[in-house]
């Protein structure tokens, strides 16, 4: 696991958005996994901004995004489809067909996943894998207690994922669906590569849990501790209830692969 803390979310973002547009560039047929939320707005933002100044090219780029409310369709303006839509798939150059994301609407949700798995499996496999964190620990939708093999299936969303999501419909964690399609945490670690992105202090406890606890499946994040190629990007109010700091502020000064990513965004 490598760490890079930002002196502010902004910064993050920005940290988060290159090493995206690296990869695209490195490879123009990359296989990239998506992540919805605040903290991936701006994200995509940048990489919109990247498209339409300076030529970023999703023309060969497949996506698979981590999952979907089980019941809303992709028109409904709450589901991630949408979001997709509205943030970056309408936004830049990307084939309508290489854009996946789960069919909450399927009519057999379990087809639906095992269907979801083999399409990534036939991409080849995701090269990089954006994620968030949710307040409990979860990624994707891998609520605490997800096997940390878990594969694409249909889950219960967590009492807190439905408060901490009631924003989006109306300030009422009862209008929140309560099941999604998620990738597993299984599928989450086949990526070659993940990244990330967590900011804001109400993340704090949670993000030190999911970096300098044990791995466990009540903090499905933890499972990022055996990934290989984890790519963790912070801003100060993410990285305050980190107690290793020193060890991290080393690594940060130390590893090329992070100086020189710290280099570039700083000009
Ligand atoms: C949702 C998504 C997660 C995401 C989380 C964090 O629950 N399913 O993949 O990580 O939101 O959202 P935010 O960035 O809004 O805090």
């Amino acid at each position: 696991m490598k760490l890079v803390i930002c002196p502010d979310a902004a910064a993050a973002r920005a940290v988060a958005a290159r090493v995206i547009a690296r990869q695209i560039r490195r490879k123009p047929s990359s296989v990239l996994g998506l992540a919805t939320g605040r903290t991936m707005e701006a994200i995509y933002q940048l990489l919109v901004q990247e498209h339409a100044e300076l030529g970023l090219d999703f023309s060969e780029v497949t996506t698979f995004n981590l999952d979907e409310y089980v019941g809303l369709p992709g028109s409904h303006e709450q589901s991630y489809r949408h979001y997709m839509r509205a943030h970056l798939f309408d936004r830049v150059n990307i084939r309508s067909e290489h854009a996946h994301v789960p069919d909450g609407a399927a009519a057999n949700p379990d087809v639906e996943a095992l269907a979801y798995e083999a399409a990534i499996v036939s991409s080849g496999g995701i090269d990089l894998q954006l994620l968030g964190l949710g307040e409990n620990g979860h990624i994707g939708f891998n609520e605490p207690l997800s096997a940390l093999r878990s594969r694409t299936r249909a889950v219960t969303l967590d009492r807190a994922t439905r408060e901490q999501n009631a924003g989006m419909f109306g300030g009422d964690p009862d209008c929140v669906p309560a099941r999604a399609l998620t990738m597993g945490t299984g599928t989450i670690l086949d990526a070659r590569e993940t990244l990330m992105v967590v900011t804001g202090a109400a993340k704090a406890d949670i993000l030190a849990r999911v970096v300098e606890g044990p791995v466990s499946a009540f903090v499905p994040g933890s499972a990022l501790q055996l990934h290989e190629r984890c790519l963790v990007v912070l801003d100060e109010a993410a990285a305050s209830g980190l107690t290793q700091r020193d060890v991290i502020a080393w690594q940060m000064s130390h590893d090329p692969e992070l100086t020189a990513l710290l280099e570039a965004v700083q000009g």
